[in-house]
């Protein structure tokens, strides 16, 4: 009863129940031992979950940049952090016992869509967060396999492989993503060598924590190996499945690669985009849109006995520790330049970052030493140092928040976007490319500069899998980000990048990043997956309730009866929530109406009309 008492505001359909009393009598074990080192006035991304003060009842679940694409909030009567898959299995038991809706987060939460938010909109939900679940359970060097929990950073796992000797050959870009979250959502590299660049294409063992009926105790442990059919579903499943305890990945012995950046105009970019990917096993492309240009990065690996220098290491400018000064003045900058509509001036600044990018060597440079090399010079380095980047992540512990990640909602007046990330089918990338280049030409001039202040369009190379909801074709993935409004108002020439996306999701068949992207790219996105329904029998099977399910994922995932992602309201089409059908849809008022695509005349932007302003 005390427990009760304490928690009274917790929502009545965890209390009622008597399931729900054992639910946060385990919630209340797993938080006594909560670590929060990670949190403690330190500058790394301040994590997902807000409770009320000195509790982890009455909570709300948010992402690392602090906003849903739909601005929504999302409740939930109490996070877990269960360190152990034994804590985990008392939750889970303890959650389907009362029939409570959960859903998992992550140590930072890097994922745009409301993948995290449980289901129930009422805040009864509560949320599991792996954040205590992040030991490296082993590696087996003669197997060349490592196993972690599934809170693992990406960076530890690398940093334990290397310490074996060992690599994992293909990973994201950023280092502050965990295991469970990032397979969850298909994250990747660039290759198209091989397995390809999806780290679930590596995996080759996983637990998953999964409800249970009565007679098993409520939740049980699901073991699953490579070549199992359920593996394939369980490998890029959404986190609609269950919690992923533990995961074994394939490595290889630890190796060396030599890059080396080459920028180019872009106007062959079409007949190379899909080329060039079999020319280098890490290569990527980073398209310059406004400025008509694409840098070519040439990536190989090298062979162990080459004796150069091999210090290399990647420190992606986006990544980086940046001062807080420094994020305020970009964003007030581009907010100037949106005010007063000047397209020109993103420009001026973009070729300022662009000339900046190219004196850092794209982030690629030998430790310690500036500066760094020219573009062109190939430098070679080792794949735990190469593969990945996150110095933000070890930001000095200053209080005052002197410096943050690039993104840090907690930065006032900061930076605040949108990250688009569009999967087109490999056979048709050079097709889209055209289109898109058609569509620049008949553009106002400097329309697409300003995604090129947040590092341009990098383009990356996805290989077809047999996972359910991995990429079904080798694809060619296309990463913008641009500019959002801390209010509901136009983009400067929006309707150039919007119809950019439509065309690839409408009449090329591109297939969405899971854990980026707005509302209007799940649009219809389960009938690109073949294998939908396999994996809607898994779901069906490890989670018969839903539990792990929200209204989100089931419209994604097409569920019957769940509904369209869309969200028509007045201004849904300036923010990505719909597609719009009538000028409400737009900003009226300020002049954007809705109005057909330039080259994709089956697409509806909203554009700004002169005289209506
Ligand atoms: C939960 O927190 C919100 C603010 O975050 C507060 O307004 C509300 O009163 C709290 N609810 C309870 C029952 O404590
Ligand atoms: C547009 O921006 C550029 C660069 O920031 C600046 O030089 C120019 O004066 C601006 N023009 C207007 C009309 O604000």
């Amino acid at each position: 009863m005390q427990l009760l008492h304490q928690t009274g505001h917790v929502n009545r359909q965890l209390i009622t129940r008597r399931g729900g009393v054992l639910l946060l009598a385990a919630v209340h074990l797993m938080i006594v031992c909560v670590n929060y080192v990670h949190f403690a006035g330190a500058n790394p991304p301040a994590g997902p979950v807000r409770c009320a003060p000195g509790t982890f009842t009455n909570c709300t679940v948010s992402n690392a940049y602090g906003a849903f694409p739909d601005r929504s909030t999302c409740h939930v009567a109490a996070v877990a952090y269960p360190k152990s898959e034994h804590d985990l299995v008392a939750v889970v038991a303890a959650a389907a016992r009362s029939k409570t809706k959960v859903k998992v987060t992550t140590r930072y939460g890097h994922s745009e869509p409301k993948l995290s938010c449980p289901g129930d909109g009422g805040g009864g939900g509560i949320a599991i967060s792996t954040d205590a679940l992040s030991r490296v359970v082993g590696v087996d060097e003669a197997r060349r396999e490592i196993t972690v929990e599934g809170g693992v950073l990406l960076s530890d796992l690398v940093d334990a492989a290397a310490g074996a000797g060992l690599a994992l050959p293909h990973s994201p870009y950023w280092l502050g993503l965990t295991i469970g979250g990032l397979l969850s959502t298909g994250a990747h590299g660039s290759s198209l060598w091989g397995k390809g660049s999806a780290v679930h294409e590596y995996v080759v063992g996983m637990r998953i924590v999964t409800p249970a009926p009565a007679s098993e105790g409520y939740a049980k442990v699901r073991v699953l190996a490579a070549g199992d059919p359920e593996m394939d579903a369980a490998k890029v499943s959404l986190g609609v499945l269950g919690v992923i305890s533990q995961v074994t990945l394939a490595l290889q012995p630890m190796f060396k690669r030599s890059v080396a950046f080459q920028m180019l105009d872009d106007s062959d970019l079409a007949e190379r985009i899909v080329a060039f990917a079999n020319e280098h096993e890490f290569g990527d492309i980073l398209w310059l849109p406004g400025h008509h240009k694409a840098v070519y990065r040439i990536d190989d690996r090298v062979p162990h006995d080459e004796h150069h220098n091999d210090d290399a290491i990647y420190d992606l400018s986006a990544a980086r520790s940046t001062p807080t000064r420094t994020i305020q003045s970009k964003r007030l900058e581009e907010e100037t330049q949106e005010a007063t509509r000047n397209a020109t001036g993103k420009c001026v600044s973009s070729s300022a970052f662009i000339a900046q990018l190219a004196a850092d060597n794209y982030g690629v440079k030998i430790h310690n030493v500036l500066p760094p090399p020219q573009p062109g010079a190939a430098l070679i380095g080792y794949q735990n140092k190469i593969q990945a980047s996150g110095t933000c992540l070890d930001s000095p512990d200053d209080d005052g928040l002197a410096t943050a990640c690039p993104w840090d909602p907690r930065v006032e007046r900061g930076a605040f976007y949108y990250n688009d990330a569009i999967g087109v089918p490999a056979s048709r990338a050079a097709a889209f490319v055209r289109d898109a280049q058609r569509l620049r030409a008949v553009s106002p001039h400097a329309a697409l500069c300003g995604v090129e202040l947040y590092y341009s369009v990098l383009v990356r190379y996805v290989k077809a899998s047999t996972a359910y909801l991995g990429k079904p074709e080798d694809s060619v993935e296309f990463d913008f980000t641009f500019y959002r409004s801390r209010g509901v108002s136009p983009r400067l020439n929006e309707d150039v990048i919007d119809e950019i996306e439509l065309m690839a999701w409408r009449k090329y068949g591109a297939t969405p990043h899971w854990g980026k992207n707005r509302n209007i790219a799940f649009d219809g996105v389960a009938g690109k997956f073949p294998k939908i329904d396999e994996f809607l029998k898994v779901k069906d099977a490890y989670d018969p309730e839903g539990l792990f399910s929200s209204e989100w994922s089931d419209q994604v995932l097409g569920v019957a009866g769940a509904g369209g992602v869309s969200v028509v309201r007045d201004g849904c089409a300036l923010e990505g929530l719909c597609v719009c059908s009538e000028d409400a849809h737009c900003a009226p008022k300020k002049g954007y109406l809705c109005r057909p695509g330039r080259v994709y005349h089956e697409a509806r932007v909203c554009r700004l009309v002169a005289n209506n302003v």
